[in-house]
């Protein structure tokens, strides 16, 4: 527990991101009333529209501040036109960047869908999914796959030829993962939805791929230092399906960078779209939280986004602040958040653009933060 309260480094970032970093604050200065909050933000810009104007993406000051933070929050980084030399996208260093630079190797991504939150598919906003079904933490490798900067093109005479991306697994990699999901499975109060099992599901293509082939075994052998939590298997086409049609049978599932990428965003139409997810990046000594949604920059400026996967990202930031340095105070007030926001989707009292409301980014904010206020401490 550190008395003098935590270093939050936040970065707003690109498009919509400082608008829901915004509210993301709002909530936490509400948390923080009455009494010192136990922690201490500071906004930093940087991004691609930083890179526009500035000619880098962010200053050294706001890199020192990243490394040096107890813990990270993130909006959304990317914007039309801001690209680096090399074609990567301008403000990569905030997110790509950083899983790599602070070994940020387990994106914790849950996806539990609240009472009150529709889906919107095929134009209607309906319920697809019951609530009671949808309430699983999918773990993303973070650090390597395809996301290794190990690619490039054969160019000739001015021609390109070739592209290639390698896939890079490897055992550090695939084991530590792993084994983030097997000790979260053992942690998490509830199991399945379906039936209470604490299973863990690894989602890979290891019937074609030998990369896969190298995880599952992995996924086998620290596996069986937990002997209590029965391991399940899915190859990630059948898994897209299994996923939407029996999403209770998903307690924790862990997979390999690229293909974790994937199925989360179709994981979020199922907690009532993006505007819901939210992922924790977790090393062993830094954690960096965010919506996984991006900057969508035609939204931008019209305080019109859901700001709601920013709440669950700043509550997975307390939660994991206060189970890392053992600190009742910041797990209660992620206790706290999370009560506010479930009573306010549950009135469905909130529901901007994208849940087929009227209510603007800033008045979501408003209106958890009063929800906030209202919970007892
Ligand atoms: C995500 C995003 C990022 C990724 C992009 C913005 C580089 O899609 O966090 O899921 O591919 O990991
Ligand atoms: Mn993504």
């Amino acid at each position: 527990m550190k008395d003098a309260g935590y270093e939050v480094a936040v970065f707003g970032g690109d498009g919509t991101g400082p608008e829901v970093v915004r509210e993301g604050l709002k909530v936490l200065a509400a948390l923080g009333e009455n009494g010192p909050a136990p922690w201490h933000p500071t906004e930093y810009p940087g991004g691609g529209q930083y890179y526009l104007k500035a000619g880098k993406e962010w200053e050294p000051a706001a890199e020192e501040a990243a490394h040096r933070a107890d813990a990270i929050l993130l909006g959304a980084v990317g914007w039309p036109g801001a690209t680096l030399p090399n074609g990567d996208i301008a403000g990569r260093a905030l997110v790509l960047g950083l899983r790599e630079g602070l070994d940020l190797y387990a994106n914790v991504r849950p996806c539990r869908l609240y009472p009150g939150v529709t889906h919107r598919i095929s134009g209607e906003y309906r319920t697809v999914w019951d609530p009671k079904n949808v309430d699983m933490v999918i773990v993303r490798e973070n650090t390597e796959d395809l996301y290794t900067p190990a690619r490039g093109r054969l160019t000739r005479g001015g021609e390109t030829e070739v592209a290639v991306d390698t896939r890079l697994i490897t055992r550090k990699g695939a084991e530590r993962v792993i084994r983030y999901a097997f000790e979260l499975a053992r942690a998490r109060a509830r199991g399945a939805p379906e039936d209470g099992v604490r299973r863990v599901t690894c989602v890979d293509k290891a019937n074609v791929l030998e990369g896969c082939r190298f995880f599952r075994e992995t996924f086998d052998r620290v596996g069986q230092e937990y002997s209590e939590i029965p391991r399940d298997y899915a190859y990630v086409d059948a898994f897209t399906q299994w996923l939407v049609r029996n999403p209770e049978h998903y307690n924790v599932v862990v997979a390999p960078n690229m293909m974790g990428d994937i199925i989360t965003d179709l994981a979020a139409v199922l907690q009532g779209g993006m505007g819901f997810a939210s992922g924790g990046n977790i090393g062993s000594a830094h954690g960096m939280f965010e919506p996984v949604h991006g900057s969508a920059p035609k939204y931008a400026g019209k305080n019109q986004v859901n700001p709601f996967a920013t709440f669950f990202a700043v509550e997975q930031m307390l939660r994991w602040l206060g189970d890392r340095h053992a600190d009742r105070r910041l797990t209660g007030q992620a206790d706290r958040l999370e009560s506010a926001v479930a009573r306010t989707l549950a009135r469905g009292a909130a529901k901007t653009y994208d849940q087929g409301g009227s209510v603007s980014t800033s008045a979501a904010g408003d209106l958890v933060a009063a929800a906030v206020r209202g919970e007892a401490r």
